[in-house]
């Protein structure tokens, strides 16, 4: 199989779809990669098999978080010109709807598109909002956006983020996520923009309990506002957070097999999804980082129902929570959960 192909259609692909946690960063296309590099002079290995080694994990790679986020660095050679970042961010919105998805919620690091060449922050914000509105309009597929700030970077970079989202709002974009080095990482630095942010109408979602523990999860909510977790998967090492994230009705943004491939979880079966749903914690299932993963987010539903043994009720289930749990506007929120409640016949 190429690395740039997915397993066979499967009856999952069917089913209508709501991604909340993708990363643009992590959504470009192999053969476009290989576009980029040869118009743009970027050196890689001239065949896919051997890029995808780079920007991808590999079956043989080290499931760790080191070795996953060292895709992002070559990642960043290809972000060469407005045109580039024009055409990931359409191609980003076609193959979710080529999957299915009816809602995307993407995810960008403006700070991580801008860095390479030097674009103005408020440039890559504007390249993207409008590519990804114009493409999810010829796609038919709703999209609202994320922008991302991690933790490893600085605060004052974050800060200019915020506030040009908070511009944006109009445009498309619907809230404000810590990402990166979480292990190593602490969020005090960025607690008063995650506060500001909020404060000028930009939804927040944390990456937390992910690679760092469970107390993360208790913070993200507490001290920076999260109404969702990125991931969050090891919130059930304390059972305290894990009451706490019930009462307050946190939602989870699970990847599975990103959780896997960067070592969060030792193996795909050993997953805490379903431990997670039974301590009656609410639950959706995302993709993370498609290409990175070299998956679909039909994949991520058939690993939840074929391997972690969820029933399909649950799932569509979750996938309705998904669509109430998203950043969108009341009304158009309303029309989406009707919309999917009708299609999934719940
Ligand atoms: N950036 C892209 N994927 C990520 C992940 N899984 N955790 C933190 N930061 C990320
Ligand atoms: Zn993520």
């Amino acid at each position: 199989m190429l690395p740039d192909e997915t397993v066979p259609v499967n009856q999952y692909f069917s089913i209508p779809k709501v991604e909340l946690h993708r990363h643009l960063e992590g959504s470009l296309r192999l053969t476009t990669m290989l576009d980029i590099a040869r118009l743009h002079g970027v050196t890689v290995p001239a065949s896919m098999f051997n890029l995808s080694g780079l920007v991808q994990v590999q079956d043989q790679d080290p499931m760790t978080f080191t070795n996953f986020l060292d895709k992002f660095k070559t990642l960043r050679l290809f972000y060469k010109s407005p045109d580039v970042i024009h055409r990931v961010t359409r191609e980003a919105v076609e193959d979710a709807a080529k999957d299915n998805v009816r809602y995307l919620e993407l995810r960008f690091t403006p700070v991580a598109l801008s860095r390479a060449e030097g674009f103005p922050l408020h440039d890559v914000m504007d390249w993207v909002t409008t590519s990804a509105m114009e493409a999810g309009k010829k796609h038919k597929i709703k999209v609202g956006l994320i922008a991302s700030v991690n933790r490893h970077e600085s605060p004052e970079l974050a800060e200019q983020v915020a506030w040009l989202a908070a511009d944006h709002i109009n445009d498309g974009m619907l809230g404000l996520d810590l990402a990166g080095n979480e292990a190593e990482f602490k969020s005090d630095p960025f607690r008063d923009i995650f506060k500001e942010a909020k404060q000028a109408g930009l939804h927040i979602t944390i990456h937390a309990g992910e690679w760092g523990p469970a107390e993360n999860v208790r913070d993200a909510i507490e001290n920076l506002g999260a109404e969702r977790i990125g991931h969050g998967v090891r919130v059930l090492e304390d059972e305290n957070v894990t009451a706490l994230a019930r009462e307050r009705a946190a939602i989870f943004e699970v990847c599975v097999t990103s959780n896997f491939q960067s070592g969060v979880v030792k193996s795909l079966l050993d997953h805490p999804l379903p431990r997670m749903l039974a301590a009656g914690l609410k639950v959706t299932v995302n993709t993370d980082d498609p290409s990175v993963s070299r998956i679909t987010l039909a994949h991520e539903y058939q690993h939840v129902c074929d391997d972690l043994k969820v029933s399909l009720d649950d799932l569509k289930k979750s996938v309705l929570l998904a669509a109430e749990s998203s950043f969108l506007k009341d009304a158009e929120k309303k029309k989406l959960v009707d919309l999917l409640r009708k299609e999934l016949k719940l």
